[in-house]
Formats: structure tokens, C-alpha cells, sequence
């Protein structure tokens, strides 16, 4: 089949497209960093070419809010559209910046998508339901804090008006961790951020309270089992996590244990405190065929080889 990511330069788009260019024809679209910033000096743009070495398939280079982007990708005539280009950033606040990106331009790709009768698979976000009570669940208590979530609830908003014209998933990602995300620095998961704090030796740094803040960590191997089995579910918006909460500090204890250290922790004030989510937990549909396989202390293990070449390649040098 022949199949566009956006965003594929990106830490799940490059998943997908490294797994997917062996039975397929790939198109990654993705603007790559440059040294543009947002008014916070966070990076625009995360897409780093070292998440796509190994990659087969095309690469074009391309702003996804360009009419001339969208020519690209109807020459191409993809099959099926994998949607994860977006400002990713929760903390970036320019409303217009993140919701032009964010849902104009996915207004368009659902256009293609009819006109091409393509499939549409695109990245929502469990950031969409705030501070509702766990487990959450999709259609309910919904209430974004940041216009980063706004933006993916309003993008699942409009899919729905569209259901009936065209095959639309939303996954609703929760804290996705693994292999890719390194390049996202700031943003990547804490997962990666308190390896490396103890690989340097450092003691790893916790928001206080961290054994009670929880969150939903689900493993990139099990994000990429969704995304294929959304080539084949109802339209709809769907949860991607692991179905089950752990705190930060089981993250610290975990890798202490792995790694065979055990640094005393240090405890700092919660700068995010009244935007925080301080307990995610997804309510998995049944009616979705994707099936979690990582827990926690799996996914880390999986990934542990991965940040130990991390480690050595890309912060100690
Ligand atoms: N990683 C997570 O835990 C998580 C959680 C919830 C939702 N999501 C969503 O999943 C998707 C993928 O997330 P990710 O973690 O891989 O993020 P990422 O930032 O690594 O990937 C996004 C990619 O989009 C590209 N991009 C940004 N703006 C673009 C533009 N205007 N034109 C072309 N390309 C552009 C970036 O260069 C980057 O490569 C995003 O839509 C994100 O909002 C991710």
C-alpha cells in the first residue's frame, strides 16, 4: 500500500515509518528543526533526521500548512494517512500558532482523505480530559487545559462531523515513551530524563508528591500496535495507554533496580501545579482490537538497551 506519515521525523511518525516501509510504499512528510523557536525558546519543530537512519522510504521536507504540501501528497495518492505532524509542545501558549497547525490544516487532510478515499489515522491526546477523574473515558468529562489539548479535542470534534463521508480514527495517545523520543529533549518522557540524571550519577529530581502524581506510560511497541489495528477499527476516537496508572517515582524505583543504583531523590516544587494532570489512567474500549502488552517495568526493560547507547553516543560525549 502506499502510505503517508506526517510527522514522520517525529518520535512516533518514525516508529511507524521504519515498521511500516517493509511491506509498504512510505512518504514521510515533516518540516525537521531548524533553529526556529517558540516564544518560550522551546524548538518549533522536533523532527530529527537520526530518528529516520535506516529509512527506505521517500522524505520531503515540507510545512504541512502549505498549499503546496498538499499538492506533494495528492500526487502521491497515499492509501492510508497516518496524521501525527503537529506542535506536540504543551507548553507552548500562542492559541493561533497551535490551532492553525494543529486543526486548520487537519481540516484539510480530511478533505484529501475523502477526495483520495484514503484512511485517516490521527494523533489526539489524553491531555484532552484535564483533570477528569480516572480512568477517563472517551466522550467524557473532557476539559482541556492548555491550547495544545484544546487543539486535539476540537481536531476529534470535527472528525466526528465527517464520519459518515470518510474512515477516521483519533488515538487518544497517553504518556508514550521509548526509542525516538530522545530528540525531543525537554518534552520527551521522564522515563529517558531520569536514566540519563542516573546514569550521569546524578540524583533524580521529582516533583514533590511524586508517588502520588500518576500517569498513564504506555510503550512506543504498544503505540504502534494501535496504529495498525486503527487501519481496521470503526471510526471513532480511541485510547492509546496501558489501561493501568503508575507514579513518577515507580519510574525512578524501576530504573534504580534495573540499573543497580540507588541515589537518594531530590524533591522540587511543582512549577505546573495548577494546569498538572495528576492522575491519568485510560479506560480501554473493548470494542478496539488494540490490546496492550507492556506494563511498566516491561517497557522499561525493553527500552533499557536503547538508553544505554543513549547515553554513550548522544549525552556523555
Ligand atoms: N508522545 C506522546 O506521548 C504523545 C501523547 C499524546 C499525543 N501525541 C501526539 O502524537 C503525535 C506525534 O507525537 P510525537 O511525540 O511523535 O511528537 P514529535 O514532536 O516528536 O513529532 C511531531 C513531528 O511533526 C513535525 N511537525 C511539526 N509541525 C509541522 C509542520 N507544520 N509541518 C510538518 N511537520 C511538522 C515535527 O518536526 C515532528 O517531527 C503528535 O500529534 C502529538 O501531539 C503524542
Amino acid at each position: 500500500m502506499r502510505i503517508l506519515i506526517t510527522g514522520g521525523a517525529g518520535f512516533i511518525g518514525s516508529a511507524l515509518a521504519l515498521f511500516l516501509q517493509e511491506n509498504h510504499e512510505v512518504l514521510v512528510v515533516d518540516k525537521m528543526r531548524s533553529g526556529a523557536v517558540f516564544e518560550n525558546g522551546n524548538l518549533e519543530c522536533l523532527g530529527h533526521f537520526k530518528n529516520l537512519l535506516g529509512f527506505k522510504g521517500e522524505l520531503y521536507v515540507a510545512d504541512i500548512n502549505e498549499e503546496k504540501t498538499l499538492k506533494i501528497i495528492k500526487d502521491f495518492k497515499p492509501e492510508i494517512i497516518f496524521h501525527k505532524a503537529a506542535i506536540s509542545d504543551t507548553t507552548i501558549y500562542d492559541q493561533n500558532k497551535i490551532l492553525t497547525t494543529n486543526l486548520n490544516t487537519f481540516k484539510e487532510f480530511i478533505k484529501l482523505s475523502i477526495d483520495l478515499n484514503a484512511k485517516l489515522i490521527y494523533a489526539s491526546s489524553a491531555s484532552v480530559y484535564g483533570d477528569a477523574p480516572s480512568p477517563q473515558i472517551v466522550g467524557i468529562n473532557e476539559n482541556p487545559k492548555n491550547p495544545y489539548a484544546f487543539s486535539k479535542l476540537m481536531m476529534d470534534v470535527l472528525a466526528q462531523k465527517y464520519y459518515d463521508k470518510a474512515h477516521l480514527v483519533g488515538l487518544r495517545y497517553f504518556n508514550v515513551y521509548g526509542k525516538g523520543e530522545f530528540y525531543k529533549g525537554k518534552t520527551s518522557s521522564m522515563i529517558v530524563q531520569f536514566a540519563h540524571q542516573i546514569l550521569a550519577g546524578k540524583n533524580p529530581r521529582l516533583f514533590r508528591g511524586s508517588d502520588r502524581i500518576y500517569r498513564d506510560f504506555v510503550y512506543i511497541k504498544d503505540c504502534l500496535e494501535a496504529n495498525i489495528k486503527a487501519i481496521e477499527a470503526k471510526n471513532g476516537v480511541y485510547n492509546v495507554g496501558s489501561g493501568k496508572a503508575r507514579t513518577f517515582q515507580d519510574i525512578v524505583d524501576i530504573l534504580q533496580k534495573e540499573l543497580n543504583t540507588n541515589l537518594s531523590c531530590e524533591y522540587i516544587k511543582n512549577p505546573y501545579e495548577k494546569f498538572y494532570q495528576f492522575h491519568t489512567q485510560a479506560k480501554l474500549d473493548e470494542s478496539f482490537a488494540y490490546k496492550p502488552k507492556y506494563s511498566l517495568e516491561e517497557g522499561i526493560k525493553d527500552y533499557l538497551p536503547e538508553i544505554l547507547r543513549l547515553f554513550e553516543k548522544e549525552v556523555n560525549v
